[in-house]
């Protein structure tokens, strides 16, 4: 990706903040544009005269997409670099490596990520979106649409084996059905999802939900593409497949398959609108926002302008003042919700078309609380 680098020095001394994005390894296709999103605002905040006249520095580590190399680097931000905020993260795996080391240090990790929920620490504010405001919304599009019968395939770790637990409850109260449950290591490859599509051609689910991730994600298309299924009888329904994934796999391939997020690069806003032409002048017009992009984004935001009414990084008192706090994001209005540390988003609906954008099918009427316990479910 073009134009990435460091913060510009200045005389007063920058604020730095630490930023842990995989730039290699299966995630990279995903954590990169996390890490443009945040390059981008760090961008607007210095151009804007920083932060009560101090500008933001970013400290990049890549953590080649390894759960311990995040916490490894999270450890090494927060001793030796002496940086008390950090943004990163995608795999809730690199995530909850990364929580014991904040909670240890007590540094503030900011996560703009799509998560399974059921989880709360005081240094983390969570910006992604949790079960409540994703897996219910397409769940309940998907059974109304195409029918109960579902077959789930994850790659192997905590988000998706979570997130299908939750999905497996919520299809029980709508007396749907799961029909298979299939999860492939992170790293694999065509053969294995070429016998995952036997598997769904026997099973003749009424959809596929994926939570594969990162690379695989183009494996797992291709296959069906290949295994001739068709999108408009029995979709494959994701909550991480995003303008990012569509690009690596080919716009022809992922066409009419369903992702629910709070961001899609088509949201017809002024706001939005100015964001993408932003994002795309500064890494090229052939780079495509998506919710990643989005959340990173708007974080950096969030906390530039907490920071600049503690004018201290200390977690203690940043922590209180991103609480509650509201912004103008691309995907809409959103605010962080004081209680549970998480953020209240919009939920929306999107097919993917031919162009490897999403056309929005759904959408909420304005950001939904986080529930992230699912609670009221
Ligand atoms: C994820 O692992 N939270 C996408």
């Amino acid at each position: 990706m073009k134009g990435m680098g460091g913060g510009r020095p200045s005389r007063d001394g920058p604020w730095r903040v630490g930023v842990l994005f995989s730039r290699t390894g299966v995630t990279a296709v995903i954590e990169e544009t996390q890490l443009a999103g945040t390059l981008l605002a760090i961008d607007e905040v210095n151009d804007a005269g920083g932060i009560n006249g101090r500008e933001l520095v970013p400290v990049i580590y890549d953590p080649a997409s390894q759960p311990a190399r995040y916490a490894h680097y999270a450890e090494r931000l927060l001793v030796d670099d002496g940086v008390s905020v950090i943004v990163g993260c995608y795999t809730s795996s690199s995530r909850k490596a990364v929580l014991p080391v904040v909670e240890r240090r007590n540094g503030l990790l900011c996560y703009p990520t799509v998560y399974e929920g059921f989880e709360y620490s005081p240094n983390i504010i969570y910006t992604g979106a949790a079960p409540n405001q994703s897996i219910v919304a397409l769940m309940d599009y998907l059974v109304h649409s195409y029918g109960g019968r579902f077959f789930l395939i994850g790659s192997d770790y905590v988000y998706p084996r979570e997130s299908n637990r939750i999905m497996r409850e919520l299809l029980r109260q709508r007396r749907g059905m799961v029909v298979c449950e299939r999860y492939l290591d992170l790293l694999a490859g065509p053969p294995e999802f070429k016998a995952v599509m036997r598997e769904v051609k026997r099973a003749a689910p009424d959809v596929i939900f994926s939570t594969v991730v990162g690379d695989a994600t183009a494996h797992l298309y291709r296959a069906y593409a290949d295994a001739g299924l068709n999108p408009n009888q029995t979709p494959i329904a994701s909550l991480t497949t995003s303008e990012a994934e569509v690009g690596l796999m080919g716009a022809d391939v992922g066409c009419g398959h369903l992702t629910a997020a709070p961001y899609f690069e088509g949201v017809d806003t002024v706001n939005n609108h100015a964001f993408v032409t932003r994002f795309k002048r500064r890494f090229g017009d052939d780079q495509h926002t998506n919710l990643c992009v989005e959340a990173a984004y708007f974080q950096i935001h969030l906390l530039a302008q907490a920071l600049g009414e503690t004018n201290s990084m200390d977690p203690d008192l940043l922590r209180p003042a991103v609480l509650g706090r509201e912004i103008d994001a691309p995907q809409g209005r959103i605010w962080v919700d004081a209680q549970s540390s998480h953020t209240n988003l919009w939920t929306r609906i999107g097919r993917a078309n031919a162009l490897g954008g999403f056309d929005i099918v759904r959408e909420s009427v304005m950001a939904i609380e986080p529930d992230p316990y699912l609670v009221s479910h």
